[in-house]
């Protein structure tokens, strides 16, 4: 009786040791966006990969539009591994130590998508994402989003359009700099609660990519959108350095391919994304949006250029010099 009751013990155990070992390893990406966005499709579309080249052995499980946590709350999250994977935006590392990243955010450092991947795709794009090793994330890939535009409900032509104007910015330095250059009062909100804070009123306008604007509905509280393209927001896709680490290595592998795939399509898509985005609040008729002249742009240009010099204490001289090597920009030539 007792080698019999032995013997199922040890039939049961074997089974659940099995079935755990086919248990899939699940990873959770959390993220801010809609799902409609670049960064909520490369989610899915990194999700769908990752899952066929595992053969299932890995889950992804996507959580949008801040469905799990909020900015702050989601770099706490993967730092302590309950959630295992995010892509943040580049201007919200500050919090984390990594300051440089904030580099993405200077005024008119990038002309177009061209100039921008020449730093993403090469040599500082790397150094930059290795640097945030030392805080137990690991840097996977860029994802872009595109360049913002500010909205309001005013007009907006000239740089003195914004005097006292409280304008909501992501948690980073350099944009806080940029909207005081602009004689604006920057005030730092998570993503999630920006519509609201627009629709009470508590801020008067912000900056974003269309896409953004859009999906949150921004445009719907927001009566002026200038087309201004003053600066880049985009992606760092980063994990939990330990889980990645223990990773069997077939599965990292795979994981890798997936990512370079995906990173592939965000980088394609998000260029139309946006600019269907800026049909889509055309048609909704309820924003005024404004193409400012080449001289109105150069105009917000002169009177921001001034945050490259302002902050190259916090954010590295070299680290600066060597992206106007890269891009060929050059902050003298106005
Ligand atoms: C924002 O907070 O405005 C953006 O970083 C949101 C995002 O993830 O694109």
């Amino acid at each position: 009786m007792k080698f019999r009751s032995f013997a199922i013990g040890l039939v049961v155990g074997t089974f659940s040791i099995m079935a755990l070992a086919q248990q899939p390893i699940v990873i959770k990406f959390s993220h801010v966006v809609a799902n409609d966005t670049p960064k909520g499709h490369a989610a899915e579309y990194f999700k769908k990969k990752a899952e066929e080249l595992t053969k299932g052995r890995v889950k992804i499980e996507v959580y949008a539009n801040s469905t799990l946590y909020k900015d702050k709350e989601e770099m706490e999250a993967l730092q302590i591994g309950a959630v295992q994977m995010l892509a943040p935006s580049l201007a919200k590392f500050g919090p984390l130590g990594v300051k440089e990243f904030e580099v993405f955010d200077l005024p008119f450092m990038f002309d177009n998508y061209d100039a921008l991947h020449k730093v993403t795709q090469g040599p500082v794009g790397r150094m930059l994402l290795d640097k945030l090793d030392a805080k137990g994330v690991k840097g996977l890939a860029y994802w872009d989003n595109g360049f913002k535009s500010f909205s309001a409900n005013k007009p907006m032509q000239t740089p003195a359009d914004f005097k006292g104007l409280k304008m909501r910015i992501q948690s980073s330095k350099v944009l806080e700099a940029q909207m005081r250059a602009l004689g604006s009062l920057p005030q730092v909100l998570a993503f999630s609660e920006v519509y609201q804070a627009l629709q009470t009123g508590v801020v008067d306008g912000t900056e974003n990519p269309i896409s953004n604007l859009y999906t949150q509905k921004m445009h719907e509280v927001q009566k002026n959108l200038t087309l201004t393209e003053h600066g880049y927001l985009g992606y760092a896709v980063i994990t939990n350095k330990k889980f990645w680490d223990g990773l069997p290595a077939d599965i990292r592998k795979q994981l890798d391919d997936a990512m370079e795939q995906a990173t592939r399509y965000a980088n394609q898509i998000a260029k139309q994304e946006n600019e269907q985005s800026l049909e889509a609040v055309k048609k909704s008729g309820k924003t005024q949006i404004y193409t400012p002249t080449a001289a109105e742009r150069t105009a917000f240009k002169k009177a921001t250029i001034k945050v490259h010099a302002e902050m190259e204490s916090r954010i590295g001289k070299d680290l600066i010099n060597s992206i106007y090597k890269e891009t060929g920009f050059d902050p003298a030539k106005l």
